[in-house]
């Protein structure tokens, strides 16, 4: 099965690329395209195939994955009659991209900035007609970049690139650090100990099953920290990340419905 990335440069592309050839997937397998040069990140695998447009690109591939920004897609020569479709982007519907690939297998998924790493949690959703094999492609696929989860409905894929957005954690720790330099903190040390709490909770709260008690426990304890967290929940941190979410599902079902502009 031949693969074909279309953006295979950018940040997300260039994630799968890399990561899929070095978990084993043949670099004679493997065409990349992007607009302006081949890169050095694809230098230990000088097997792959350079496509020198879409057509090219199409023509040389079972499997397609879009990972060009909305606007540059389609590209001129691009044809995904009867292809794997994966695609990365916003604002290109499951309807939208089968009416432009007629007979095609069409998948959305949406990986996260964590994707270069290999940490990423990687949603997806497919359209009509997708067998178990090629589904077990798109697993093996968006696992080079970390997590996959197969969802029912674009309305959760929606809700999912809403949800993690990892800007959240950074707003979070831009406050911190303000309000730390805001009190004379000196800046490394006020960076060292953000980048500490943001780090050690992050991996504590990753047990989401265990969350409420963990929380509970915190607020028993009646200490430091659950002083502030009662501040914080008081003056309203919960309802703050309900509306931020509601606004950002709401971007997302709009780009998904209406495309770019939407
Ligand atoms: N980044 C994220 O965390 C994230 C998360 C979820 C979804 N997405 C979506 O995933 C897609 C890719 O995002 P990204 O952040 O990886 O984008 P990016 O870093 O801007 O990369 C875009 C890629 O597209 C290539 N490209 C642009 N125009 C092209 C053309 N006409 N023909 C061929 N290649 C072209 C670029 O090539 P050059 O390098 O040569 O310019 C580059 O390789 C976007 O649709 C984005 O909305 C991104």
């Amino acid at each position: 099965m031949r693969l074909g990335i279309i953006g295979a440069t950018g940040w997300l592309g260039a994630a799968l690329g890399t990561r899929a050839l070095a978990g084993g997937w043949p670099a004679a397998k493997m065409a990349l395209l992007n607009r302006t040069a081949p890169r050095d990140a694809y230098a230990p695998w000088p097997g792959v195939i350079w496509a020198k447009n879409a057509a090219d690109l199409c023509a040389q591939s079972d499997v397609l994955v879009l990972s060009t920004r909305p606007e540059d897609f389609p590209q001129p020569g691009f044809d995904g009659a009867g292809k794997l479709v994966i695609s990365f982007m916003t604002a290109w519907s499951l309807d939208r991209l089968a009416s432009l690939c007629p007979g095609a297998r069409i998948v959305r998924a949406m990986p996260n900035g964590a994707a270069s790493v290999g940490r990423s949690f990687t949603p997806w959703v497919a359209g009509a007609g997708l067998g178990s094999d090629e589904a077990a492609v798109v697993r093996r696929l968006l696992s080079a970049m970390g997590e996959e989860a197969q969802v029912e409905t674009e309305a959760q894929l929606d809700y999912l690139s809403a949800l993690s957005g990892s800007a959240y954690s950074a707003l979070m720790a831009q406050a911190m650090l303000a309000d730390a330099l805001g009190r004379g903190l000196p800046q490394a040390v006020a960076e060292r100990a953000v980048a500490s709490v943001l780090a050690s909770g992050g991996a504590l709260a990753a047990d989401t099953s265990g969350i409420d008690a963990m929380i509970q426990t915190y607020l028993d304890y009646r200490g430091v920290t659950a002083a502030g967290m009662q501040a914080a929940l008081k003056a309203g941190l919960a309802q703050s990340i309900t509306k931020a979410l509601a606004a950002a599902t709401a971007k997302a079902r709009a780009l998904t419905e209406r495309g770019i502009g939407g």
